[in-house]
């Protein structure tokens, strides 16, 4: 059977999810999780966007073996790719990917081009990619608001100038199955067999059909699907590679087509996703949903009980999901620690090791049993923080149903500590609060959310919050036994995200603005 090719674009499309902004350690360590789950392309990011994005491509690509890296870079500003490649450098798989819009709509508004000067420009990026980078992938943008042979005759200008694969995107998430099958024949067949080209499919879920939609371009001859974890990205998000893997594995008989990847890692890279992004999945979402292998009991039982149920289409601990957690040690020492971070994928230096070690040790006095999904969470609070301008030193509150709720802070702020104290509508209001008072930052909290990492009164509190500021959007997560103390940490982290965005403004991939290059 034809394996299909999964190409990860979360940390690019996916990082356009609004509110998200990872930090270069966060993107290295989803990096790392990707090629441990087995993608074959990760989309390490835009090199030429802003220097945070240069850095993060390069970070990955001295770090993570294994996949092609992909660079993305913009078709009408030459010095993108010299940009992307000098951060790919070194890497021994690396591929450019650039594009074009074809739908009239898109050529109007961002490229004010018209469709012969729009096959030029496609062409010429292409021939000016392949100087530089044998594996070269060509996106036709907005293809399915665009006329067939608009699509068709662009297809083969660019596997003419040498694009090794042609993407075909449906940007708005406008298309349905039928029409995804009918552009794909028709470009396959435009191609002729011995093209070599890969042909990939690029959906965005507007009308929740990207995972249909990406599975329909396959039965037309694509070979390539690219998607994200969780199906996050802007609006609606992308096809999710994870719901792409469940249909492969379980009807992948009926649809001639298997993937490669190491299912049981799905679980813990939706996991991550999850913690990283602050972005909640719906209790129902197929595959990783809390309820998604939860049922009513509405069959008889059949007596063997350790037999799959009947229902159940396909067994949670293939996609390493539902599996009952086992406790870890609690008296592990440095080494011991580290190596078993190592079993669970997690490369940290001597530093980290020590940081994560003091903290798990503090864990292990406060709580009963520590689980490996506490060791993630304190391998992502102290490795994975941003750059702090904002440290919390201190937290105190007091709150009930007789007293002002009030909090006493103490924070460390550009090396000065400093302390205040305040009051609120409740405990976490009054610590809000007093951190904006001593920051003279007022975001406004768009979203507040609290989660228990593992079960029991003891586990864990996981908080969420997402903030904005003239226009930023960015989202903090902590963890802690309290979760007033963890509601102060998380939003602290989001202030230090806060903090970063406004000093990095990002070029936009659909502007002709120069470049970010960086210093020689
Ligand atoms: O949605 C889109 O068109 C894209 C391309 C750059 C592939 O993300
Ligand atoms: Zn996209």
């Amino acid at each position: 059977m034809p394996a299909i090719l999964l190409f990860d674009t979360t940390l690019r499309d996916g990082e356009k999810s609004p509110g998200i902004m990872l930090t270069i350690p966060e993107k290295v360590r989803l990096a790392v999780q990707l090629a441990r789950l087995g993608v074959d392309v990760v989309e390490a990011g835009f090199p030429a966007a802003s220097e945070a994005q240069f850095e993060a491509v390069r970070k990955i690509a001295q770090t993570v073996s294994g996949p092609v890296l992909a660079a993305l870079a913009r078709a009408t500003n030459p010095m993108d790719f010299d940009v992307a490649m000098r951060a790919l450098e070194g890497y021994s798989r690396p591929r450019l990917h650039t594009f074009a819009p074809v739908s009239p709509f898109y050529r109007r508004h961002y490229l004010k081009r018209d469709f012969p000067a729009t096959l030029d420009l496609a062409q010429k990026a292409v021939r000016l990619a392949r100087q530089r980078c044998d594996d070269v992938e060509f996106s036709l943008v907005d293809a399915f608001r665009a006329s067939i042979d608009d699509v068709v005759a662009m297809a083969k200008a660019v596997a003419e100038a040498g694009a090794t694969v042609i993407n075909i995107a449906d940007t708005v998430g406008y298309a349905t199955p039928l029409e995804i099958e009918m552009v794909f024949r028709a470009v396959k067949t435009a191609l002729g067999d011995g093209s070599g080209v890969i042909l990939s499919v690029h959906c965005h879920n507007d009308l929740g059909l990207a995972a249909a939609n990406s599975l329909a371009a396959v039965a037309a001859g694509a070979t390539q699907i690219h998607g994200t974890i969780n199906g996050i990205g802007e609006r609606a998000g992308n096809t999710p590679l994870e719901e792409v893997v469940a249909i492969l594995k379980t009807r992948g008989d009926r649809l001639q087509a298997e993937v490669r990847v190491d299912t049981t890692q799905i679980g813990p890279t939706c996991r991550l996703v999850k913690r990283l992004t602050g972005i909640t999945l719906a209790v129902h979402k197929p595959v990783v949903g809390a309820n998604a292998f939860v049922y009513e009991t509405t069959v008889p039982q059949l007596g063997d009980e350790s037999a799959q149920p009947p229902y159940e289409i396909m067994d949670p601990k293939d996609f390493g999901l539902n599996v009952a957690p086992e406790p870890v040690a609690k008296d592990m020492s440095v080494d011991a620690l580290r190596a078993r971070l190592e079993q669970m994928g997690i490369a940290v230096d001597e530093e980290a090791v020590r940081q994560c070690w003091e903290a798990y040790k503090g864990l292990a006095e406060r709580k009963e049993h520590i689980y490996e999904s506490d060791l993630e969470n304190l391998v992502d609070e102290t490795i994975l923080a941003p750059p702090q301008r904002y440290k919390l030193l201190y937290l105190n509150v007091s709150a009930g149903s007789i007293s002002v709720p009030n909090a006493t802070v103490q924070l460390e702020m550009d090396g000065q500590v400093r302390q205040d104290a305040g009051f609120g509508q409740g405990p976490v209001d009054a610590a809000f609060k007093t951190i904006c008072k001593m920051t003279h930052r007022f975001p406004r909290l768009l979203r507040y959310e609290v989660n228990a990492v593992t079960s029991g009164t003891d586990a864990l509190g996981e908080v969420n919050v997402h903030l904005e500021e003239d226009g930023q959007m960015v989202q903090g997560r902590a963890v802690a036994t309290d979760i007033v103390l963890a509601s102060a940490k998380a939003f602290v982290n989001a202030l230090n995200k806060l903090e970063q965005k406004t000093k990095e403004p990002s070029v936009s991939e659909f502007t002709e603005m120069e470049s970010w290059q960086p210093r020689l």
